[in-house]
């Protein structure tokens, strides 16, 4: 039996969907979700049916935002199918891909059941959660097929530069390997025009959506940039996947990205407010230890005594009505992911609660 077949699932996912919803929820990592209202559809902008690789005025609409060509694009359900149909494409089982660590699960789980012989590298609290290229260098070997890494980083939210990225870049070049950079929470730095890897070169392949930034995860409008014949490759391999696209989604997501950057400013100005919140909150704990990213939706602090979070965040959860994401979701028991995308009455109640908590484990 091969690895593919031993993965159940993504127990993240299971857990977010029967377990993250309370009454202060700051476990979820993307903006709250918009209403078809609030997108100002009409019936006359939508559709059935298309047929084809992509519908053309969606794909020109993400061509202008990345200035990229539109064979350059493979649309998808989400940056979830994004990730499964790139890694598909991007290695055949068995093959080495080296994977960072904390890791967003359902990712490395869609490694596994690929049946990739997944190697991980490091990106410890210590160094502010940084990718660094010498943590890489030394994981890498002939068999290497592919380097993983988010952008943001969840679970930390930490981003890396592009000089960074471009060091990394090198050291996948040097074996003939390939970097999958996954950018859906680059799109809470909230630029017209995002800085995408895409662009460091031809062995440079990018997943995303509208999912976190701009409270679109139901439309499911998703991506992957990739260089014109590894992007044709992908829609070939996508034929045995999900043949066409829900095109009536591809239409809302037309509608969604005339109006994105609207969306975008309400997005910021709350991101803004509420982490300044965090901040100050973190600012009171000296029980907790945080990397604090300048940017994105969530952050991840760890208890100073050692301990797990697991009590907390069963307290939390069990008689204050809160939730945040226990740690152990990213191969990091003491930690727990704080999002604060949701609404600032909803985090500034919350963490209230989350001082409450942590007194009482004191
Ligand atoms: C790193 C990462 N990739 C992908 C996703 C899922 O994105 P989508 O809803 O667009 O499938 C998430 C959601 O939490 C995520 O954190």
């Amino acid at each position: 039996m091969t690895a593919a077949r031993s993965v159940a699932g993504s127990s993240y996912m299971h857990w977010a969907k029967t377990q993250s919803v309370s009454r202060f929820n700051l476990a979820t990592s993307g903006l709250g979700n918009l209403s078809i209202r609030d997108l100002r559809v009409s019936l006359d902008d939508l559709e059935l049916t298309y047929g084809g690789y992509g519908y053309e005025p969606l794909l020109q609409m993400i061509a202008e935002r990345y200035r990229v060509d539109t064979k350059s694009i493979v649309t998808t359900a989400g940056t979830s199918f994004a990730n499964h149909l790139a890694m598909a494409a991007l290695f055949q089982p068995d093959e080495e891909i080296l994977f960072e660590e904390p890791a967003y699960e359902p990712m490395l789980a869609t490694a596994r059941y690929l049946g990739a012989d997944v190697k991980r590298f490091q990106r410890r609290f210590e160094d502010g959660f940084r990718v660094l290229p010498e943590e890489i260098e030394p994981c890498v070997t002939d068999r290497t097929r592919l380097i993983v890494i988010t952008n943001l980083h969840n679970p930390s939210g930490v981003l890396t530069d592009q000089e960074t990225l471009k060091q990394v870049g090198e050291i996948a070049r040097r074996v003939g390997a390939r970097v999958l950079v996954n950018e859906v929470y680059l799109e809470t730095l909230f630029e017209a025009s995002p800085q995408t890897s895409f662009h460091l070169g031809d062995h440079f392949v990018v997943t995303s959506s509208l999912t976190k930034a701009f409270g679109l995860s139901g439309l499911r409008s998703g991506w992957i940039l990739a260089e014109p014949e590894l992007a044709r490759r992908m829609w070939l391999l996508n034929d045995v996947f999900s043949a066409t696209q829900v095109h009536s989604g591809e239409r809302l997501s037309v509608v969604a990205l005339r109006q994105i950057d609207e969306i975008a400013a309400r997005a910021k100005e709350l991101m803004d407010r509420n982490r300044a919140l965090l901040n100050a909150f973190l600012d009171t704990r000296d029980d907790l230890e945080t990397v604090r990213p300048e940017f994105g939706t969530v952050m991840f602090p760890r208890l100073r005594s050692g301990e797990t979070a697991e009590s907390l965040c069963q307290l939390l959860r069990e008689k204050y009505e809160t939730t945040v994401v226990p740690g152990r979701f990213f191969e990091r028991p003491r930690h727990f992911r704080i999002g604060i995308a949701g609404e600032t009455k909803v985090l500034e109640a919350g963490l209230e609660r989350l001082g409450q908590a942590l007194d009482e484990i004191r």
